[in-house]
């Protein structure tokens, strides 16, 4: 099999590193992918949200499957292009990515089909004096969002209604979101604990993988900004077998009723954002990817070729290869960032410290180093080239979570770079569940 990843960051090498096992597997390419993902695949010269490129880049390739990593190619119709070529691919088709790409779509299909999720109001930006009238009757705290893609940015949780109103002026006045602040969500806001679910599927069947919890804050016990994940461990005790039951029910099938009814294809990766409290989930968000950094913990437990299960999803024969089984394990990343990160950093420090992990260690010691962002120097050397650099990623092949946070930060503590900066408790929350 020839397959094409779309992506460029640590989830995108967890996936590489993922397929690269498969003895079906003859040759990956990955677009842009990065320094790390090079080891295990190709670079390909392509921008993944360019749907034209891709499909001629994955006709002229004799490309037998695209795994698309991020929404912004999916939100661009890649899977669309990709279909209209007759090439197999794991991602839903635009109409159907609307679950990621429109908030206001998200909460006004999960009312259609009756999906538990907090109570929403969704104003245009043509609508700012009801929405003002609004906000003077909501309860507080309430959630507002933009609607658009705005990199996990666009959410504002607002204690008073005079915080309310000044959101409401930064993404309809001064447009802070641009486009993606043409409309709004308001939200109640959900109390509870937050965890993933990642169902994969062919619009069809679906497998549900190990429940994970990701770390979004900068700061340790969950303090300061907001960022696109610090680390992550799977599988979490909060999500209970009785919730997974709940999240297939009244979450997952629903979704893929819905959007079957709807006519939107949706192959790939459903990621449902939950908000747990009292025993049951409610819906936060939905993705129509999988997460980074929980891919990195996510996969690795798969037991199973991934390169089988995608293109059986993609082709539509995912009963085929079910049951998917998953390892009696625990997996932990810990995210290295530049220091700065979410807010401006330097890049292009010299990362030492990453020779030493061999595949030797790889598979004795239950360790992989996934790149989040690095480029090779003058000197052929890893330097850091963003904010998430890396994703020192731990699976322990037994059911002790404990351990395999330890076996996360031994890791970590012998790579470094200028700056590097990491959260010290990733995997703490799991621990008391
Ligand atoms: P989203 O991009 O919708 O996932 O929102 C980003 C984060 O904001 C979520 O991961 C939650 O931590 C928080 N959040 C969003 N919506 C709500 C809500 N209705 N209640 C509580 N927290 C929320
Ligand atoms: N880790 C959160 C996300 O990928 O959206």
């Amino acid at each position: 099999m020839r397959i094409l990843v779309l992506g460029g960051g640590a989830r995108e090498h967890a996936i590489c590193w993922k397929l690269k096992q498969s003895p079906r597997v003859a040759k990956i390419f990955c677009a842009p992918g990065n320094a790390g993902i090079a080891q295990v695949a190709e670079l390909a010269e392509l921008i993944p949200t360019d749907v034209k490129a891709v499909a001629g880049f994955a006709m002229r390739e004799r490309i037998d499957l695209v795994v698309v990593g991020s929404e912004g190619p999916l939100a661009a119709g890649v899977a669309d292009a990709l279909d209209k070529e007759r090439i197999p691919v794991f991602g839903p088709r635009r109409n159907a990515a609307l679950l990621e790409s429109s908030k206001a779509f998200a909460k006004e299909f999960m009312h259609r089909h009756d999906i538990p999720t907090a109570r929403y109001a969704v104003f245009s930006f043509e609508e700012t004096v009801e929405c003002r009238a609004f906000l003077r009757h909501v309860s507080y705290p309430a959630v507002i969002k933009a609607d658009g893609l705005a990199a996990g940015k666009g959410v504002v949780i607002c204690e008073t209604e005079a915080e309310a109103t000044h959101a409401l002026d930064e993404i309809f006045t001064h447009r802070i979101f641009g486009e993606a602040g043409q409309r709004i969500v308001i939200e109640e806001f959900m109390e509870g604990e937050e965890a993933s679910v990642f169902a994969i599927t062919d619009g069809v069947d679906y497998a549900v993988l190990a429940p994970a919890q990701d770390h979004k804050r900068i700061l340790d016990g969950d303090r300061g900004k907001n960022t696109g994940g610090m680390g992550a461990y799977a599988p979490t005790a909060l999500v209970t077998p009785e919730i997974i039951e709940q999240v297939k029910r009244e979450v997952i099938e629903p979704v893929l009723k819905g959007m079957r009814e709807e006519s939107r294809l949706y192959r790939g990766v459903l990621y449902c954002g939950l908000m747990i409290a009292d025993g049951r989930a409610r819906v936060v968000e939905f993705n129509v990817r999988f997460g980074d950094p929980e891919a990195e913990v996510v996969l690795p437990l798969i037991d199973g070729d991934l390169a089988e299960i995608f293109l059986a999803c993609a082709e539509g024969h995912l009963s085929s290869v079910l049951p998917i089984k998953a390892f009696p394990a625990t997996a932990v990343t810990v995210v290295i960032a530049s220091q700065g990160y979410p807010e401006s950093y330097q890049t292009g420090e010299l990362i030492s410290g990453l020779e030493s992990f061999t595949q030797k260690r790889e598979i004795e010691e239950g360790i992989a180093i996934f790149h989040g962002a690095t480029k090779l120097n003058e000197h052929g050397q890893f330097a850091t080239s963003g904010g998430r650099v890396l994703a020192v990623t731990a699976v322990g092949y037994e059911d002790d979570l404990r351990r395999t946070i330890t076996q996360a930060y031994n890791a970590v503590a012998q790579i470094g770079f200028n700056g590097a900066y990491y959260r010290s408790d990733i995997g703490k929350k799991g621990l008391k569940n």
